[in-house]
């Protein structure tokens, strides 16, 4: 068994939501995540990380035996630590559900049965996950993913975004579960909106591979208007938006589920002067390379 392991955390490039409805979305890992200890013990553990919420560490627990049970109780504990802020669409769950999974089974797992471990910690935090963010923890590259299947997605050019985050927002599950309950009593009209985000998502995997950043950033920009459309938007989201667009994005957006905050994230060719800036004014925001050659 692998002592330690590390899963990162993810932002949706593109196409979020659709995804749940098998439409294909677009993510790449992050700096940060998730890291996972595990020691010999008299019984399966976890221990709990502080600055949980009583729901979080429910779900947590819950998850955590959900897993134990399908690797049959090794006995081991658990410690985790994370850099991730929790319920902000950066994929923590998704990440601990890696890291975890990863230190439960035994080193030479294949990737696929780290995936499958991790979907069913995921499954007990967001219900009904479109597996877009454990799968983009546990492949580590660029991804473009529908229902299930991941293909790997390459840039000739550095692919960095800035992260920022816009504020609290609800859970995923509370998110999801509204829009769910729009389409279902307006079809047609979401579906439009659906097939819409889809195709940008595929114009999107088109312009990262030809390394085309400032047509990533107008589809961004385009995501970001049907996001709002969905009512999956909001005035923090959209001041951030805003102000990363003026300060010279290619494109900015909000990434995951949405709503009343979370993290936004933008394209610029060097983001690191934008988070000078950013961090002088007070907001809590990094950067992260996604695709592309790695300059030492
Ligand atoms: O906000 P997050 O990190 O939980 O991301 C949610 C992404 C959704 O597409 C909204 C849900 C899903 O299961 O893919």
């Amino acid at each position: 068994m692998r002592t330690t392991a590390f899963g990162p955390g993810k932002v949706i490039v593109l196409g979020e939501h659709g995804v749940v409805y098998g439409h294909p979305a677009l993510a790449g890992p992050i700096s940060r995540g998730v890291r996972a200890w595990a020691e010999p013990s008299e019984r399966t553990q976890l221990e709990l990380p502080d600055a949980l919420t009583d729901s979080q560490r429910d779900a947590l627990e819950r998850a955590f035996a959900r897993a134990a049970k399908k690797v049959k109780h090794p006995k081991v504990s658990i410690h985790v630590e994370s850099d991730l802020p929790p319920s902000m669409g950066l994929g923590s769950s998704g990440a601990l559900a890696v890291a975890i999974a990863r230190v439960l089974l035994p080193p030479v797992t294949k990737a696929r049965e780290v995936e499958n471990l991790a979907l069913e910690m995921e499954r007990e935090f967001h219900g009904t996950p479109s597996g877009v963010d454990h799968t983009t923890s546990a492949r580590g590259e660029l991804i473009l993913f529908q229902r299930g299947r991941a293909k790997v997605v390459t840039c000739p050019r550095p692919l960095k975004v800035l992260v920022a985050i816009a504020g609290k927002r609800g859970p995923t599950k509370v998110t999801v579960g509204a829009l769910r309950e729009r389409q279902a009593r307006w079809p047609a009209r979401y579906k439009r909106l659906f097939v819409e985000i889809a195709s940008v998502v595929k114009d999107g995997a088109a312009a990262i591979r030809a390394g085309e950043l400032e047509s990533l950033g107008d589809a961004m920009n385009v995501n970001q208007g049907l996001l709002s459309a969905l009512g999956l938007s909001s005035p923090p989201i959209e001041e951030l938006v805003y102000r990363l667009r003026a300060m010279g994005a290619y494109g900015a957006k909000l990434t995951g589920a949405g709503g009343d905050g979370g993290a936004v994230i933008a394209l610029f060719p060097e983001p690191e002067h934008a988070v000078v800036k950013l961090r002088a004014a007070g907001v809590d925001c990094f950067t992260s390379q996604l695709a592309g050659p790695r300059t030492l």
